[in-house]
C-alpha cells in the first residue's frame, strides 16, 4: 500500500513538474492572439541592434534608420577595446559582422576604426564603420532612448567598463535618456552605487520555478530573481514570458521587457501578454501591430 501510493506520490510530482515547465509554450500556442485583450498601445517599442532588419546591426546606419522609423529605444551592446575605448558591437569577435578577426579587447579603437562593418549586410553599406559609445550618443541626441547592453569579454567581465559607460553618458548629457542594461550584475552594482541616477536594467534569460526555483543570466542560480530596489527595468528571453512572472516583476516596481520578437504571432502574443517593451528585430511590425487595435 505504502509503495504503491509513493509511486502515485512519483508520478504525479513528475507530470505536475512537466506541466509547468512547459506552460510557457503551452500558453503561447494554446492561447490565440485573438483570444486576448487589445494590443497595449502603450508598450515600447526598442530596436535591436538599431534597425538591424534594414541596416548593418550596432552601425550608425542602422541608427539613424532606427530613428527614421520612430521607435521608443534604440538598443546597442558595447565592449571594450585594447586601449580602453568603448565600441558599439555585438560578438566578442570582429568576424562575423567586420572584415576584420579575431577579438575586440585585442585591438586598438584606431584599428578597429579603419575596418568595414556594412559590406556583411550589403554592397549600399559598404565603407560603414565600428561607432563609439560616444558617436552613438550623439547621434541619437536624446531623440529617442538608447538602451545600452554591456558585455563581456569571452567569459569575463569587462574590468572597469560600466565606469566608461557612465563617464560618456554624463559626458554627452544622456542621463536622461538612457538605460544601462547586462546579465552581469556587478556592473549594475557597481553603476547604482557610484552613479545613482543612471536607470539601470537587469538581463536575465529567464526564470524557472520547478523542479527548484532558479534563474540564469550569465549564469545559472539557484532561487528566484528579486529585483535589487535599484533596478528599473527586467529585460528577458521572450519564450520565458509567463503573464504571472510578467506581473510579478511588474507588482515589484520594475518594468518588464523581452527579446526578440520579431514575427507577427511573437509580437502579438508580447504585447498582448502585458509587457512594458519589446526589443525587436522588426521595429515597423512591431509598431502596425501595436496601433492595430
Ligand atoms: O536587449 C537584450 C538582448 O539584446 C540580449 O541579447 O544577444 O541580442 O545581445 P543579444
Ligand atoms: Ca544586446
Amino acid at each position: 500500500m505504502t509503495t504503491k501510493f509513493c509511486l502515485i506520490a512519483v508520478i504525479a510530482i513528475i507530470v505536475l513538474s512537466i506541466l509547468i515547465l512547459i506552460y510557457p509554450l503551452l500558453y503561447q500556442s494554446i492561447i490565440s492572439p485573438a483570444k486576448q485583450s487589445l494590443p497595449d498601445k502603450h508598450v515600447k517599442i526598442a530596436a535591436h541592434r538599431g534597425a538591424n532588419k534594414f541596416a548593418p546591426e550596432n552601425t550608425l546606419a542602422a541608427i539613424k534608420k532606427a530613428l527614421e522609423i520612430g521607435v521608443d529605444m534604440i538598443e546597442i551592446d558595447v565592449h571594450l577595446t585594447k586601449d580602453n575605448q568603448l565600441i558599439v558591437i555585438h560578438d566578442e569577435t570582429l568576424d562575423r559582422t567586420t572584415n576584420g578577426s579575431g577579438r575586440i579587447s585585442e585591438h586598438k579603437l584606431l584599428e578597429l576604426k579603419k575596418l568595414d562593418a556594412g559590406s556583411w549586410f550589403g554592397k549600399d553599406f559598404i565603407g560603414e564603420t565600428l561607432p563609439t559609445l560616444d558617436e552613438v550618443l550623439q547621434t541619437i541626441n536624446g531623440k529617442t532612448t538608447c538602451l545600452i547592453e554591456i558585455k563581456w569579454e569571452g567569459d569575463s567581465p569587462y574590468m572597469g567598463i560600466e565606469g566608461l559607460v557612465a563617464k560618456s553618458i554624463i559626458a554627452n548629457d544622456a542621463v536622461a535618456w538612457t538605460i544601462v542594461q547586462s546579465f552581469e550584475s556587478s556592473y549594475l552594482e557597481n553603476l547604482n552605487a557610484a552613479y545613482p541616477d543612471i536607470i539601470l536594467g537587469k538581463l536575465l534569460i529567464g526564470s524557472w520555478s520547478l523542479p527548484l526555483p532558479f534563474y540564469v543570466d550569465y549564469k545559472f542560480h539557484w532561487g528566484s530573481y528579486n529585483p535589487p530596489n535599484y533596478i528599473n527595468w527586467v529585460n528577458f528571453y521572450y519564450k520565458r514570458a509567463t503573464p504571472g512572472f510578467i506581473k510579478q516583476l511588474q507588482s515589484k516596481g520594475v518594468k518588464v521587457g523581452v527579446f526578440t520578437p520579431s514575427t507577427e504571432e511573437e509580437l502579438s502574443i508580447q504585447i498582448n501578454m502585458g509587457v512594458d517593451a519589446v526589443i525587436t528585430n522588426d521595429p515597423v511590425l512591431a509598431k502596425r501591430i501595436r496601433t492595430s487595435n
